[in-house]
């Protein structure tokens, strides 16, 4: 997408522009000002906008519209700290499951629980960056008379690769108990619409500003509400206190909207093959992870001899923006985890470039982003 006349900005999976009907509402200034717990008009007003998105959301995403329920929160990052630190505060002897290519958030989370004597272990992922299955049951069947929270990501942040969530029903009918939560932040823009959650996902988390709603704002699907918040102070049906963020939640509305008349899924997949062969056409010992052919709008890649700083640098000179992976881990030098557990060696994954579009992207600036390539690694 080109943000100024300058730059072409390819970090959609760290965050979006606001959608073009967000910023329209925005500078008309008609801002829904009530609190939505208040009884008057103006709350009133606030709550029916609250009420519609979340009907849309439930609507769009759960085809368990009579059993489901979602609440709104800050996003994902606070939704999967609420899922994970609710099952250990009602399951102090559960265990928490996440990949190896799991966001940051994970690692912070069971690094928090093993402070306080909570259990939690990682899981493999296979080359292509799919889950290793056979790993993960052995890890299911060896911890059998526990409870167990599986965190399960749809999209991956770094390289895009989608998770069959089919495979999920499996797992859940040979292990009672499993509690399976999705974390669905990258998932808006990468899943084709319909949304279709499995039946058996017990959770699932989403973040507005990846999709152009505001930042600061998401949502979590629950099937059932019987679980603990960990923000008190009523709210949100008692799962998440505090003041509604109704600008926000209205801004993921319109977000949404515009998103699934304009997306062209077909169109994503030729701009990934269009950069993908094109790059690799240029500097052919790059290594792409995660890559498969499977189209959509990320690719994580690593030059043979440029490091992820200076490359970042020089394309931002050169009217690129682009990340070395998930935002948390850019700023710092640390290869990155996810091209490592996909086959990188400490090396290659010091060299890793991630760059992410979105459904706005134009022909016309893929062929001037893949002349920018071409003068920027012409020069090392
Ligand atoms: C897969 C995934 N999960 C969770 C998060 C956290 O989302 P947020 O920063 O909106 O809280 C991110 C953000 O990059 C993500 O990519």
């Amino acid at each position: 997408m080109r943000l100024t006349s300058k730059h072409h900005y390819l970090d959609h999976n760290a965050t979006s522009p606001v959608a073009d009907s967000v910023n329209d509402w925005i500078s008309k200034g008609d801002f829904f000002f009530g609190n939505a717990n208040s009884r008057h008009s103006s709350g009133q007003k606030s709550q029916k906008i609250i009420n519609t998105t979340k009907n849309l959301l439930l609507k769009k995403i759960s085809h368990l519209q009579g059993e489901s329920n979602l609440f709104f929160h800050s996003g994902a990052t606070e939704g999967i700290n609420t899922i994970v630190k609710g099952f250990w505060e009602a399951h102090p002897n559960g265990l928490f499951l996440f990949s190896e290519i799991d966001h940051k958030l994970c690692f912070a989370l069971s690094n928090w629980g093993e402070k306080k004597s909570f259990k939690s272990q990682f899981f493999g992922v296979n080359e292509d960056g799919s889950p290793d299955l056979e790993g993960l049951e052995k890890l299911l069947d060896s911890n059998k008379n526990r409870p167990i929270l599986l965190n399960y990501l749809w999209a991956n942040n770094e390289t895009g690769v989608i998770w069959d969530q089919s495979l999920l029903n499996d797992l859940k009918a040979k292990h009672q108990g499993l509690v399976i939560h999705v974390d669905a932040a990258q998932s808006i823009g990468k899943i084709e619409f319909p949304f279709k959650h499995e039946q058996c996902i017990d959770f699932a988390t989403y973040s507005g500003h990846k999709f152009g709603a505001f930042k600061g704002v998401g949502w979590t699907y629950t099937r059932s509400i019987e679980f603990p918040g960990l923000i008190e102070g009523g709210g949100d049906q008692g799962l998440r206190g505090g003041t509604p963020n109704t600008e926000g939640i209205y801004s993921i509305y319109l977000a949404l909207e515009e998103l699934e008349k304009k997306i062209d899924f077909v169109h994503l997949d030729n701009v990934y093959h269009k950069i993908q062969s094109s790059l690799q056409a240029l500097e052919p010992l790059i290594k792409c992870y995660g890559c498969t052919g499977q189209g959509g709008n990320t690719l994580l890649l690593s030059h043979p001899r440029i490091n992820s700083d200076i490359q970042i640098a020089a394309f931002d000179m050169a009217g690129i923006q682009l990340s070395a992976g998930s935002a948390c881990s850019s700023g710092s030098s640390l290869p990155n985890h996810v091209a490592r557990a996909l086959g990188a060696s400490t090396d290659e994954a010091k060299r890793v470039i991630r760059l992410s579009w979105d459904y706005r992207i134009k022909n016309s600036e893929v062929e001037e982003i893949i002349d920018i390539f071409k003068n920027v690694w012409a020069k090392f």
